[in-house]
């Protein structure tokens, strides 16, 4: 998707912008620009990269390490001697586009405003049960970046690190991306399950970076609430559309039931003839006899409309996490996606409480969906 009709880049979480105003301290010491901790690590790895005049950095690292903050970090420094392609690939804590997709800034000159935006529909929260949409998502918006002349291109990556299907599935980013440079932050040999799958790599150089002691963490209910005001912030302009779906594509998790409320607010990708998002909507009806869907989604260019993406979570928006509410439906067989993975915890048990339809993977019976 071309244009900035989804979000234009920034970091939502920490309220610092990344600038260049510096308290340059003396060499060997931790620098401090506008809040946040620039540790002597992230220098020598931005040194690196400009003697190489170019590369791809892939950084990999569990919930609440100091990722996204490094990579907006080293995102404005790249800006400054290339075109730079930021590509979040974090679907659960997007800081790019709404969650569930992949997203892909290009910076050139300044890095406060991208000049064009992409975006890939992977349709969960968490790669879990989605690892082929979103490997796929990434390596198109590598290729875009790189067609569209980026140097560098800086891959930040969700904090789902611990379980085996997690390692599986970083270590295949890697794979697929062949970034020339990976970067672990970790508060322990965390990451080495990972990591030494490319230690002996020809090409592929690892840099580890100890979390910074000002990282703070975050709760699961922080993380939910978080994606919930996301997604309202992408909703916030939407509007009713109705569109015959005779002559486009449907793909992706088509519920196995008509029944309405299978259908009702989940959440769909109107992609274009390469499969970028051009806009997402919350389906109201799916109407089988005209083969009309009915959804609300921000204005868009209808005409550029080839495939529609169904996505595997419905997304109540009118009601926010941890506000209960009398008279949900109950849906057993959908499951929330609070075991996302991010925090390294059990998954949660189904929980089809009141008001927690929002932000919730469904899967029918027989449909495994955690690919784990
Ligand atoms: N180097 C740093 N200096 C100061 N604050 C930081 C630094 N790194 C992270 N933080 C803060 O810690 C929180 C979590 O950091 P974040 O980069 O979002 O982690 P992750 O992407 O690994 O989940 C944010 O509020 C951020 O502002
Ligand atoms: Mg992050």
């Amino acid at each position: 998707m071309s244009g900035n009709s989804l979000y234009s880049a920034r970091d939502p979480v920490s309220t610092v912008p990344v600038e260049k105003t510096k308290d340059e301290g003396a060499p060997g010491e931790i620098q401090v620009e506008n809040g946040i901790i620039v540790p002597e690590g992230w220098e020598q790895i931005f040194h690196f990269l400009r003697e190489r005049r170019g590369g791809m950095v892939y950084v990999v690292g569990g919930a609440d390490r100091g990722k996204t903050t490094f990579c907006r970090w080293l995102t404005s420094r790249l800006t400054e001697i290339g075109t730079t392609g930021f590509l979040d690939c974090d679907i659960g804590q997007s800081t790019l586009g709404p969650p569930a997709t992949v997203g892909l800034a290009l910076y050139s000159g300044s890095p406060e405003d991208p000049g064009a935006t992409y975006f890939r529909f992977v349709g969960a929260v968490t790669p879990s049960g989605h690892m082929v949409q979103e490997l796929v998502g990434a390596l198109r918006l590598k290729e875009k970046a790189r067609e569209e002349g980026a140097s560098y291109i800086v891959a930040d990556s969700p904090g789902w690190v611990v379980e085996p299907a997690a390692q599986e599935f970083h270590v295949r980013m890697i794979d697929l991306l062949q970034p020339d440079v990976v970067i672990g932050f970790e508060r322990g040999p965390e990451l080495e399950g990972i990591l030494v799958n490319f230690r002996r790599h020809p090409r592929i150089r690892i840099f580890e970076c100890a979390t910074p002691a000002e990282v703070v963490e975050r709760k699961r209910d922080w993380r939910k609430l978080y994606r919930f005001q996301r997604f309202s912030e992408y909703f916030s302009c939407a509007v009713p559309h109705a569109r015959f779906l005779s002559g486009l594509g449907i793909h992706g998790r088509i519920p196995e039931s008509f029944c309405d409320d299978a259908w009702r607010d989940l959440l769909i990708a109107l992609c274009d003839p390469e499969m970028m998002v051009v806009a997402l909507g919350l389906v109201d009806r799916l109407d089988l006899v005209t083969g009309t869907l009915s959804f609300r989604a921000p204005p868009h260019d209808a005409h550029r409309v080839a495939t529609v993406h169904v996505g595997s979570i419905q997304v109540d928006l009118s009601n926010p996490p941890g506000r209960v509410s009398q008279g949900a439906r109950p849906v057993s067989w959908r499951q929330s996606t609070l075991s996302e993975g991010e925090d390294q915890s059990p998954p949660a048990r189904a929980s089809p409480s009141p008001g927690a339809r929002a932000d919730r993977e469904h899967h029918s019976p027989g449909r495994s969906g955690t690919g784990s």
